[in-house]
């Protein structure tokens, strides 16, 4: 994957949670060599770049995030990223919809944008490429199986079980939906460990949480330089060849999780569905 990028001036890009972090990197790195991209979260950081678009959306709300994906015209989109995310706290943070706030804001508004999004994707795109391609973006590949019989963790809570659900969740959707949507690519993305914001829900903005980004810091790539590495991926035209899976932090291929399997996989998205539903969302 190491072709040179020329012009994008004719992609279009959607990156659900372009406004921080590893989202916002990636959107800067497309938009500086011409791409459109609208991102979507809650505080836009770059109005003074011209071809970013920004729409305001609370993604921890299911239904404002599936009304959005009903608006959304995705005629001409060629490539839409999923960077949204939290790490669960200590105690249990619920949303007005009753869900457990990573859950929803790291995984379940995925899935249910995902559900809408899907079918009205192009399967060609005015940039060349075969199908839209879609990136969830998550810890793919570390075999994470997840609790998928207490998902909103009502029974007991742990926030490293939690987060580990909406990990395990992830990888579901790319190896459940791309098999039932065989029109559009959908690949997982594993940026490994970046210093970024995603942290602050559980150590929050303390004296923990900065030392700890900035021990991490010293190790690890920054959102740009992850940026850098990966753009060239997002927009190869070998992907058309690929019919998903997970890729690290370099852009190589990564195997996904030991018994994470399609079976596996739609379980655990018919288990989410259920919550939804227990919650009064229909999916
Ligand atoms: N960084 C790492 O070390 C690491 C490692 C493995 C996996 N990942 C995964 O990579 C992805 C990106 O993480 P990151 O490190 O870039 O995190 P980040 O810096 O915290 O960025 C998270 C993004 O999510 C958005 N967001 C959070 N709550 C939202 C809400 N309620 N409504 C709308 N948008 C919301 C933020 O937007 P606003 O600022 O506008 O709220 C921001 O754009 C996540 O899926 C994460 O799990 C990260």
């Amino acid at each position: 994957m190491t072709e040179q990028i020329t012009d994008l001036s004719k992609l279009n890009v959607l990156v659900f949670g372009g406004t921080g972090g590893l989202g916002r990197a990636i959107s800067q790195n497309l938009a500086s060599r011409g791409a459109q991209v609208t991102v979507i979260g809650q505080t836009f950081r770059d109005s003074d770049i011209k071809n970013i678009n920004f729409i305001k959306t609370d993604l921890s709300s299911i239904k404002s995030s599936q009304n959005l994906a009903h608006e959304l015209d995705v005629t001409n989109v060629d490539l839409v990223l999923f960077t949204t995310g939290i790490l669960a706290s200590k105690q249990k943070q619920e949303t007005s919809e009753g869900l457990e706030k990573d859950m929803a804001v790291s995984y379940l508004n995925r899935l249910s944008i995902l559900k809408i999004l899907l079918p009205k994707l192009p399967k060609s795109t005015n940039h060349g490429f075969k199908g839209s391609r879609i990136f969830i973006m998550g810890f793919p590949g570390n075999n994470q199986l997840g609790s998928p019989k207490d998902l909103n963790q009502d029974e007991t809570y742990h926030y490293w079980t939690t987060h580990m659900n909406t990990v395990a969740g992830n990888e579901s959707l790319v190896t459940s939906l791309s098999k039932t949507y065989p029109q559009v690519k959908i690949f997982g993305l594993n940026p490994n460990l970046v210093k970024t914001n995603i942290r602050s829900n559980l150590f929050g903005d303390g004296y923990l949480g900065t030392a700890f980004e900035s021990v991490l810091g010293w190790f690890t790539n920054t959102p740009e330089q992850y940026a850098n590495v990966i753009t060239p991926l997002l927009v190869s035209p070998e992907l058309n060849d690929d019919d998903g899976g997970f890729y690290n932090h370099k852009g190589q291929k990564i195997p996904g999780s030991k018994g994470l399997d399609k079976e596996y996989a739609d379980e655990f998205i018919d288990a989410s569905v259920e919550v939804l539903k227990k919650k009064g969302i229909d999916v």
